[in-house]
């Protein structure tokens, strides 16, 4: 059984840029919910198998893709955030830092694309920064809906999340103010951690 991650902060850690309301909701509706679903997804495959109902287990993957990369994505987004003052915001170094300069020119310069891209998202979805290991490249893309990362054959390093979930209640229709703030709790040391972790 899945099960939902512990938050790394409290709900209100990521005031002003995510309220406290929003992260509430977020967390334990929205991504409950991915979770509760996929697990019940999961136990129908698993008796679907054991009858060897091959009709019933590939009715069941759009269920199993989209609560599932609801679950991983999440996952993710709560590490890549933190609080002001506890990492929030503090742009990375190193390896990082000189990847992120190689492909995209500088940090300046790829937080400037990363946005323009992820504010682009037609309807809801992610954008993300991933690391594309045969190539060993820094690669930025989006993602539709909840389909995670690894569809595209990327490990994820960096998600923001652009369902209106994730900014409606506090930035209304204004998609491109969310994502403007939301560079001020990006926790790069996790995402520093994740490019380490992904090059092994
Ligand atoms: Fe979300």
């Amino acid at each position: 059984m899945h099960q939902l991650p512990d938050l790394p902060y409290d709900f209100q850690a990521l005031e002003p840029v995510i309220s406290a309301e929003i992260m509430q909701l977020h967390y334990s509706k929205h991504h409950a919910a991915y979770v509760a679903n996929l697990n019940i997804a999961l136990e129908k495959y698993k008796e679907a198998e054991g009858k060897q109902d091959l009709s019933a287990m590939i009715a069941l993957e759009p269920a199993i893709r989209f609560n599932g990369g609801g679950h991983v994505n999440h996952s993710v987004f709560w590490t890549n955030l933190a609080p002001v003052g506890k990492g929030g915001g503090e742009l990375p170094g190193g390896d990082l830092a000189k990847a992120l300069q190689e492909t995209f020119g500088s940090i300046e310069s790829f937080i400037e694309k990363f946005s323009a891209l992820t504010v682009g998202i037609q309807g809801s979805g992610w954008g993300w920064l991933g690391y594309h290991k045969a190539n060993q490249k820094l690669v930025m893309t989006t993602c539709n809906n909840q389909d995670p990362l690894s569809t595209q054959g990327l490990i994820p390093l960096l998600g923001i999340d652009v369902w209106e979930h994730a900014y409606y209640l506090q930035y209304k229709n204004v998609r491109a103010e969310y994502v403007k703030n939301i560079w001020k709790i990006i926790h790069w040391k996790n995402v520093e951690q994740r490019f380490t972790e992904a090059k092994k």
